[in-house]
């Protein structure tokens, strides 16, 4: 009665996707051993990049990621506007003329690729590869079978990008809720999250950071203050230095907001999300200062989680950068040199080196998100 194994047995598992993948592939090759690789990038409709999401064949420290309009992949282009998967049964012969990006998305390595594009609900969201290292092998009878796999594969994809959607919009709305009192500007969130991740890029190959953590940190990073909604507006609108007690309540917001993402994690079920623990620490942890004396934990070094490093330097450059209602706007060159005070006592310094080091790109973000000022 029972004899049957369910070979995908791993996708009814509270597994990462990308592991699920994995599954997913070990499954295709016992029919199809040819199939050496499965592959995802995602499509933004916004910025018209596309980008490595998912490669069943990367550990997970090689680091493969890889990013490209796709105005420059004519390829991959013909395909969209086909709205027809290519197969590809020849090996790509080289060619020197072709740009970097295009020989990048087709990774010419492979003799043979079947490329399909993925649509939820008609919208285009991204490319899936299968590759294989022998030629002539996607026929019409295997590729009928890889078709189904294909899609099953893209609907775990869509799945995913849904819960993210779906996250994406209850924090923003959290945080617009928040910021109809805090004095602080969408521009400052704007910037902010765009210097974390410049941070967190910097960093990625020092301290082997997937583009998922990368990508967490900048979407993650606007939400630091929203315990700042739990502080009353005497204290938070005060527009003077605060005294011991208001200080002491303000400090609150960093629990308050590890509270509240608690919460909303909670409510919407985002538990089961991979790197979630991110926004919390970046909430709970953004005033915790290397030498121990900063808010609520106290804690030192590297057992501040580095997300929450990355944000610290993003907030307090911004935070000097920018007017508050307690104190006037610094220039770029007093700030960077109050970071390097800052760096090894408050802040971290290769967060702080991270930044400095681009500041051409972060003048560019300033440039790009200024202050509107009414009146
Ligand atoms: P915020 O204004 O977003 O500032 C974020 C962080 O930037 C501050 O965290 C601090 O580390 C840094 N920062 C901001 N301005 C200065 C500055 O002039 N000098 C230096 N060295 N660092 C600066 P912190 O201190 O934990 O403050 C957290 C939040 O508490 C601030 O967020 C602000 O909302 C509030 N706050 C802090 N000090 C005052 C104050 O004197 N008056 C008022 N009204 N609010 C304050
Ligand atoms: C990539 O994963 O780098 C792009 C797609 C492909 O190589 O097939
Ligand atoms: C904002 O409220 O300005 C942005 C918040 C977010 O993107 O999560
Ligand atoms: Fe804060
Ligand atoms: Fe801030």
């Amino acid at each position: 009665m029972f004899d049957h194994h369910d070979s995908l047995e791993d996708l009814n598992k509270h597994l990462p996707l990308k592991d699920k993948i994995v599954s997913a592939h070990r499954v295709i090759t016992k029919k199809f051993s040819f199939v050496s690789r499965i592959a995802i990038t995602l499509y933004d409709t916004e910025t018209k990049v596309l980008s490595t999401y998912i490669d069943s064949s990367v550990k997970k420290k090689q680091l493969k990621h890889y990013k490209a309009l796709l105005d420059s992949a004519p390829s991959l282009m013909e395909i969209l506007e086909k709205g027809r998967p290519r197969v590809s049964n020849k090996l790509v012969v080289f060619d020197k003329n072709k740009k970097e990006h295009t020989k990048r998305i087709e990774r010419e390595g492979y003799a043979a690729s079947y490329t399909m594009p993925m649509f939820h609900n008609g919208e285009f969201i991204g490319f899936l590869f299968f590759n294989s290292y022998e030629s002539d092998v996607f026929t019409e009878k295997v590729l009928c079978d890889l078709d189904v796999y294909g899609h099953l594969v893209s609907l775990m994809v869509i799945n995913e990008l849904t819960v993210m959607k779906i996250m994406g919009a209850a924090l923003k709305t959290t945080c617009h809720i928040t910021h109809q009192r805090d004095p602080e500007t969408g521009s400052h969130l704007d910037r902010m999250s765009r210097y974390s991740r410049i941070i967190a890029q910097s960093l990625a190959e020092k301290y082997e950071l997937d583009d998922e953590f990368i990508e967490y940190v900048f979407m993650f990073s606007p939400m630091h203050d929203i315990g700042k909604i739990a502080i009353p507006d005497n204290i938070l609108l005060k527009p003077g230095p605060l005294d011991r007690e208001e200080r002491a309540i303000m400090d609150t917001h960093a629990r308050k907001g590890r509270e509240i993402i608690d919460d909303i994690i909670l409510n919407f079920g985002f538990d089961g999300i991979n790197n979630i623990n991110v926004l919390r620490n970046i909430t709970e942890f953004h005033h915790e200062a290397v030498n121990g004396s900063g808010y609520p934990e106290g804690k030192v070094c590297k057992e501040i989680p580095l997300e929450a490093r990355i944000v610290a330097v993003a907030d307090v450059f911004d935070a000097l950068t920018s007017r508050r209602s307690y104190k006037e706007a610094w220039s770029n060159d007093k700030a960077f040199e109050m970071l390097k005070q800052l760096a090894g006592e408050k802040l971290d310094i290769d967060c702080v080196n991270a930044l400095i080091k681009n500041r051409e790109e972060v003048e560019q973000i300033q440039q790009q998100f200024k202050e509107i000022f009414y009146g």
